[in-house]
């Protein structure tokens, strides 16, 4: 970037592949969408992903959807290589994709502990892995956007396993942005704070969420939306002197 200029923060003309299709996927592909961008949804569950694609679709924006398990290098090749040729190439790779098993650290089993590290942490990194072998094939440059947590940077009780995958994304988006500099892609994270979707919606009820409004300098929980805004601006041209960095999306949780 030569000169700044507002459009910098628009998509138009980027094409971005989004893993994860669930509440923060689908708000984030609605607003890359919105932004300019054309969307790729690939998820382990197509029909959500088709569903999110419609609503796209509806409102003029460009958006399809294939199926992809994260865990499986072959399918995430084929999500880029439908990319490219849907798309007409990949400028972004956004990863939404996410579980958690909440239980006491003492009851916690290894069958546990090794499914969520594998669908956050390993997931995360072949989802990158695949992303940055198809910039780099392409000989252009490109942007990977991870999700950490707000507990990529606190701990919290039942949560060992989500704790130390987010954890562990914080350093995995420092080491690749370190390693594939050289390749002008850029690696970054957010982290946002608890956002009633899927993942989360049964436990953010009664005390607990009390407890997390208390601590929340802005007293609400987070919404889809809320992350759009960090997403566009990692995705942008206006963040290219950034990388290795994870953005908190918290209304203040962190700093309270
Ligand atoms: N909602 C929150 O409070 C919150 C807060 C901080 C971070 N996050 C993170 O944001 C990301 C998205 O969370 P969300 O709230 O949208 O959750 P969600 O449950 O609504 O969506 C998760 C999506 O991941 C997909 N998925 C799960 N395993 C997969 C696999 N093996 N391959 C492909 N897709 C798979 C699911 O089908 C689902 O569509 C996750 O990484 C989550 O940890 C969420």
């Amino acid at each position: 970037m030569d000169k700044w200029d507002c459009r910098n923060l628009r998509l138009d003309g980027k094409a971005v592949l989004i893993a994860g299709a669930g509440g923060l996927g689908s708000a984030i592909a609605r607003g890359v969408s919105e932004a300019g961008a054309r969307v790729l949804l690939a998820d382990l569950d197509l029909a959500a992903a088709k569903r999110v694609a419609r609503t796209i679709q509806k409102k003029k924006g460009s958006c399809s959807a294939c199926k992809m398990d994260i865990l499986k290098p072959v399918q995430i090749t084929r999500a880029t290589r439908f990319c490219r040729q849907s798309l007409g190439g990949m400028d972004v790779a956004i990863n939404c994709t996410g579980i958690n098993i909440r239980k006491p650290s003492l009851n916690l089993t290894g069958k546990d502990w090794d499914r969520v590290l594998e669908v956050n942490l390993k997931g995360a990194f072949f989802f990158a892995q695949g992303a940055a072998r198809t910039f780099i094939q392409q000989g252009r440059r490109g942007k990977i956007i991870v999700l950490g947590s707000v507990l990529s940077f606190s701990g919290m009780e039942d949560r060992a396993a989500y704790v130390a995958s987010k954890a562990g994304l914080v350093g995995l988006t420092k080491a690749l942005a370190v390693e594939w500099a050289p390749y002008h892609i850029h690696v970054n994270a957010v982290a946002p704070t608890f956002i009633p979707t899927s993942i989360n919606r049964e436990t953010l009820a009664g005390e607990f969420r009390k407890r997390l409004m208390d601590r929340t300098p802005f007293r609400r929980l987070g919404k889809p939306q809320d992350v759009v805004g960090a997403v566009i601006f990692l995705a942008s041209d206006a963040s290219d002197f950034i990388t290795g960095h994870t953005i908190p999306v918290d209304g203040g949780w962190l700093s309270a």
